[in-house]
């Protein structure tokens, strides 16, 4: 099997100013996750990798860069699956953690639970001595920025989703040589959400899910609307069903806009290594290699290709 891998960094209305490190982004971490790919390591490895290049990265929102809740702070939510045996980690709630999606896998590894959250998910951090940041560590002067407007205008979170303006999310799938499937999803939510909300992103089927059966899907967009279709779930079902990934993605995203006005976006890769990234937002970064070829984009059906001949992390 020709391992791939698909990366997001989130679907929203990504303004010009993020438009190239967004791109950027996707793509050291496209390229991270592949080098895991096609030196011996597989797919939970490559996506674990992406994602804490993306929670490293300032650009996006998830670890550092994550969006700030109604008191300001900072409460993040990542999930992890192994679409081998279906075993998955999850963190909600999380805080004054860097890289929550390595969190997530050690839930996954060392617990007999599948989430953590709040305090008792800090207290294992401790156990397990995960290293800890101040707030202000993971803060961006965009993400204050954000909070402030919405304080300001006193918008709410739904609408400003619905006109397509929140940031959001970061995820990445992964096939590898043995044809294992895996998904990784991490962020830091909604800018203003209420303290302690919870988001899709930790929560099996909405956020993300892995099956090799099928293959595997990590989603991004408003998170009560993905909740309520099980979005990442819907697109498995409906690749079940006989459709690629692309056309199971697109109707899976449009049945969310039409029956409960959601918009999000998703990258899926199927058992066969068939792969789609695809969004109802404005604009998502997304990045996919495949045969040493990188794939990226931004804004809708835009496609850019490089040839690769080495692959490194950054
Ligand atoms: N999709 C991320 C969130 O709504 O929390």
């Amino acid at each position: 099997m020709e391992p791939v891998i698909v990366i997001h960094g989130g679907a929203w209305a990504i303004p010009d100013h993020l438009a190239e490190c967004s791109k950027t982004g996707v793509k050291n971490a496209a390229k991270c996750g592949y080098s895991v790919l096609v030196n011996g390591g597989n797919s939970m490895q490559a996506v674990e990798s992406a994602v804490r290049i993306l929670e490293d990265d300032r650009s996006f929102d998830a670890g550092h860069g994550a969006v700030l809740n109604a008191n300001g702070d900072v409460e993040l939510d990542a999930l992890i699956m192994d679409g081998k045996n279906l075993a998955a980690g999850t963190v909600s709630c999380i805080k004054n953690i860097s890289n929550p999606v390595t969190y997530a896998r050690l839930v996954l590894e060392k617990t007999s639970h599948s989430m953590l959250t709040g305090k008792g998910a800090d207290a294992y951090a401790e156990k397990l001595n995960i290293a800890r940041v101040s707030r202000d560590e993971l803060v961006t002067e965009y993400a204050i920025q954000e909070w402030e407007q919405y304080h300001k205008y006193k918008q709410s979170v739904t609408n400003l989703f619905n006109t397509e303006k929140a940031h959001d999310t970061v995820g990445a799938v992964a096939i590898d040589s043995e044809g294992n499937v895996s998904c990784a999803t991490s962020t830091g939510g909604i800018t203003n959400k209420m303290v302690g909300r919870v988001g899709d992103s930790p929560i099996l089927g909405c956020g993300g899910y892995a099956d090799n059966h099928t293959g595997a899907v990590s989603t991004t967009g408003h998170g009560e609307s993905i909740m309520k279709v099980t979005l990442a779930r819907l697109v498995l079902f409906y690749m079940e069903q006989g459709d690629t990934p692309k056309a199971a993605a697109d109707q899976a995203l449009e049945y969310m806009l039409h029956r409960v006005h959601g918009r999000g976006g998703l990258v899926a890769v199927s058992k066969n290594g068939q792969w789609a990234a695809r969004f109802t937002t404005k604009r998502m970064a997304w990045a996919s290699i495949q045969n040493g070829i990188l794939t990226y984009g931004l804004n809708p059906e835009e496609k850019f290709q490089e040839c690769l001949d080495n692959f490194s992390c950054r």
